[in-house]
C-alpha cells in the first residue's frame, strides 16, 4: 500500500476519508492513483483530461502530480451532484486552481473541445485517464485519439474487471499502428497506451 506523504496533512485527511467511501464513488484504488501520479511526473504531462470524475478522488491526485509538472486538469463528469462534491474535494486539497470541471455527457462535451481545439481555443492533450462509462470505452477513444498528441499517454481502469465491456476498446489499441500498449496488473486492471 502506498502512502500519502506526497500531500499535505489536510490532503492527506480527505484523502482517507474518501477511501471509506471508494466503492461508493467508484473511486480507483490507492496503488493505482499512485501510479498515474508518477506517470504524469515521469512522462512530465502538462495537459491532462479525465473523463469520469466522481467525487474527486483521482483528480486529487492527477492534480498533485500536475502541480509538479506545471501542468493542468480537465475533468468532465454527467452527475451534478458528484460534480458539486468532487469541486469541494479539489478545494480542500488546494488543486482547485489548476482543474477545470466540465459537467455534460464526455461524449458531447469531446466533440465541444475537439471544435475549441480545432479553433485553437483549447491545446491539444498530452495525458488521459478513461474512468467512465465501460461500455462507451471505445467511443470515448475514438473521440479523444485526434485529441491527443504523439508521444502521448491515455491510461483507462477497470480493463480488467469489465474486460468484456472494454473489449472494442483494448481491441481497438491493440490493433491500432500507432499505439504501444501495456496491461497492468492493478486492482480493476490499467490498460496503459502510448500514442507513437
Ligand atoms: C468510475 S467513476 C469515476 C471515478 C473517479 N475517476 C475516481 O477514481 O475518483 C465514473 C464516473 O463517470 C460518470 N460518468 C459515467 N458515464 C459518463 C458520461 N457518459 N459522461 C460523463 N460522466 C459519466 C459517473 O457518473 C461516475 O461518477
Amino acid at each position: 500500500m502506498q502512502t500519502l506523504k506526497e500531500f499535505e496533512n489536510s490532503a492527506q485527511e480527505v484523502l482517507l476519508s474518501l477511501e471509506k467511501t471508494q466503492k461508493e464513488f467508484w473511486n480507483i484504488d490507492r496503488n493505482t492513483a499512485n501510479f498515474l501520479n508518477m506517470l504524469i511526473k515521469i512522462h512530465n504531462s502538462k495537459n491532462a483530461l479525465e473523463i469520469g470524475t466522481s467525487n474527486g478522488y483521482s483528480g486529487i491526485w492527477l492534480a498533485d502530480a500536475l502541480k509538479h509538472t506545471g501542468g493542468k486538469l480537465t475533468t468532465i463528469e454527467f452527475w451534478d451532484k458528484r460534480q458539486s462534491v468532487a469541486k469541494e474535494n479539489f478545494r480542500l486539497c488546494n488543486v482547485e486552481d489548476i482543474i477545470e470541471t466540465k459537467l455534460g455527457s464526455a461524449l458531447l462535451i469531446l466533440d465541444e473541445m475537439s471544435s475549441e481545439i480545432e479553433q485553437g481555443l483549447r491545446e491539444p492533450f498530452d495525458f488521459i485517464f478513461i474512468d467512465a462509462n465501460k461500455l462507451e470505452y471505445i467511443q470515448y477513444f475514438h473521440k479523444v485519439d485526434p485529441l491527443l498528441k504523439s508521444g502521448g499517454i491515455i491510461a483507462a481502469d477497470n480493463t480488467i474487471s469489465h474486460a468484456k465491456k472494454v473489449e472494442p476498446y483494448l481491441k481497438a489499441l491493440v490493433e491500432h499502428p500507432s499505439y504501444q500498449n501495456q496491461m497492468l496488473n492493478f486492482e480493476a486492471g490499467l490498460f496503459v497506451s502510448l500514442k507513437i
